[in-house]
């Protein structure tokens, strides 16, 4: 995708700043939620930066997402806050999972906050959760709310890709890239997890770009005897070391191997993590392979974007800004082919974005074992 162009349109928000039409200075306050993605905080500073220097807006950060908004803990965002943050992982608002939704009284605190604040807008960026939160927000009580979409598993729908996706899949196929050599020295099996709850998109690339002999995703239930007997065919062609990549959602076909029980944290999120283990035992039982587990966890959402990444987060914060200024409360500023759009929120309600089944059929299944 071509991530060098503008944001809403090219220049749009300055020619309309010269027309009058978007006029007004704003008081905005924006908030990053679920869990943190590099990316972030360019989206931050490109909103930052237009909204201050471009629309003269007043900005305002709420920390620690809902909770933040719940507590009036805030802080003020301008350009020389943001200094020095184009290139930061992580999030300098913090994050939490939680929702308004979950108290009685919830709702109407964030009502309450933006009313007495004197906000004119929320910008929420987040991932399904946080943008299924302000979908209901906007439609239920009317708050004027902007999403920009993140997550590093590129699993939202309305938007071809997230930022942190790129950045993750790099980390992913950098550790492959370094499994193949310590594989090929000991003759072994390395079977690798990645994030990817509910959609493989990090696996899939990942095992692309990384040479993978086995891909395994939470869209295509696997059946752990033809990995194995796909590894053994692989060992007779004389090639010894294999790489399976599997998504921390992966799921088996129903009855071939029970897989670990779901834990889910107190926001009723799973906490997946554990399927590689599962996975390595059977294949090490199965072929007598020697075989090895790699978790990437949380390596995958830390440290700096990429560069792919950082142009994205800023055309994405200059185009939530822009929405902003044309009153596009109850949408989303996403990427179609070249161009950054606004879409819908509410696309993001109990949705995932699924893998390209074509993608992994076509392409990586081309180069299994
Ligand atoms: O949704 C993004 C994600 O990184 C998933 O891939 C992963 O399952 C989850 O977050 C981990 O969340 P936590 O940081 O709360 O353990």
């Amino acid at each position: 995708m071509d991530a060098s162009r503008g944001g809403l349109g090219r220049d749009g928000g300055r020619l309309a700043w010269r027309l009058g039409i978007y006029s007004r200075r704003v008081r905005v306050g924006m908030l990053t939620g679920g869990g943190d993605c590099p990316g972030l905080n360019a989206v931050i500073r490109a909103i930052v930066r237009k909204g201050e220097r471009v629309y003269g807006d007043e900005l305002i950060g709420f920390l620690d997402a809902w909770d933040g908004v719940r507590d009036r803990r805030t802080m003020p965002l301008n350009v020389e806050t943001m200094r020095g943050s184009l290139p930061k992982g992580g999030t300098m608002l913090g994050t939490r999972r939680g929702s308004p939704f979950d108290t009685p009284t919830g709702v109407e605190e964030v009502g309450k906050t933006i009313a007495d604040l004197g906000l004119d807008a929320l910008v929420v960026i987040g991932g399904n959760g946080s943008l299924s939160i302000a979908s209901r927000l906007f439609a239920e009580v009317g708050l004027p709310i902007v999403g920009v979409p993140k997550t590093i598993d590129n699993d939202i729908v309305g938007t071809d890709v997230t930022f942190g996706f790129n950045t993750a899949v790099q980390i992913a196929t950098d550790a492959i890239d370094r499994l193949h050599t310590t594989a090929e020295s000991h003759d072994r099996v390395m079977v690798v997890e990645v994030m990817g709850r509910h959609s493989g998109w990090i696996a899939t690339y990942a095992g692309i770009a990384g040479g993978a002999s086995v891909v395994l995703i939470p869209e295509i239930p696997f059946d752990i005897q033809e990995v194995c007997d796909r590894i053994v065919r692989r060992h007779d062609r004389g090639r010894y070391a294999s790489i399976v990549v599997v998504a921390e959602g992966a799921e088996s076909k129903p009855g071939t191997l029970e897989l670990t029980d779901k834990v889910y944290d107190k926001f009723g999120h799973v906490r997946l993590g554990g399927v590689a283990d599962v996975i390595a035992r059977e294949i090490g039982e199965r072929t007598g392979f020697e075989t090895r587990v790699v978790m990437l966890g949380h390596v995958q959402r830390g440290g700096t974007p990429t560069a792919f990444d950082r142009v994205l987060s800023t055309r994405f914060g200059v185009a939530a800004i822009d929405l902003v200024h044309q009153s596009g409360w109850g949408q989303m500023v996403v990427a179609r082919g070249s161009e950054i759009v606004p879409a819908p929120l509410e696309l993001t309600v109990g949705q995932t974005r699924s893998v390209d089944v074509s993608l992994y059929r076509d392409v990586a299944e081309v180069f299994f074992a």
